[in-house]
């Protein structure tokens, strides 16, 4: 599966990202509002990308990880998770390519697509409290807060947080 975009190629992601998914996803900075990341090693990031490469291998995956790429370079990630039968978003951009409309470009082309070619029409996304770029991206993405609740935990932070649950119908 590889969506084309104005600037951007989403392919599957895979081992063969290592470096460039380390970049970001062993930032703590990058990573700080995130569920799953930072990775403490390069061996977890290991295993991880290999997870994502053979779940692209089966007939019907349960969580789709792409990598996005600009001018043949790997900025950032994009996901589609199939949780309770519900496909829910997930994103992240290297810190050097953010706030040039990377994540919003993939986040529509991804939506489309599944929509397109899978007829997924419903997707969801959930985000901290605090972490404006992502509720704001989801706005500009059409999506509608329906939801905050708390028991939210952020890998990098030893509390608790709250988070928000938006969702869109296309
Ligand atoms: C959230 C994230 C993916 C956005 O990526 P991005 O490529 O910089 O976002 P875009 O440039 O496409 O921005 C889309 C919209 O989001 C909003 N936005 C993006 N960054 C913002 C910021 N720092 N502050 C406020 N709003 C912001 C804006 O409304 C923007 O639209 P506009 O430029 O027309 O105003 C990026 O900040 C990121 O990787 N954060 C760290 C990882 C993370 O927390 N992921 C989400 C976990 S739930």
């Amino acid at each position: 599966m590889e969506i084309a975009t104005e600037r951007l190629l989403i392919k599957p992601l895979g081992p063969q990202y290592l470096e460039t998914y380390n970049e970001y996803a062993m930032n703590i900075e990058n990573a700080r509002y995130m569920c799953f990341l930072p990775s403490d090693t390069v061996e977890e990031s290991m295993e991880f990308l290999k997870k994502a490469e053979e779940e692209w291998l089966k007939t019907a995956p349960q969580f789709y990880e792409f990598a996005i790429t600009f001018k043949g370079v790997h900025i950032g990630g994009i996901s589609v998770h199939i949780e309770y039968g519900k496909p829910v978003l997930g994103w992240i951009i290297n810190l050097k390519y953010q706030g040039q409309g990377f994540a919003y470009e993939s986040a529509k082309a991804v939506m489309e697509y599944f929509s397109a070619n899978m007829g997924i029409r419903y997707f969801c996304a959930y985000c901290d409290t605090m972490n404006t770029a992502s509720y704001r991206l989801m706005e500009k993405l059409g999506m509608k807060r329906v939801k905050k609740s708390g028991g939210r935990k952020n890998r990098a932070s030893s509390e608790e947080s709250f988070e928000y649950k938006y969702e869109i119908e296309l």
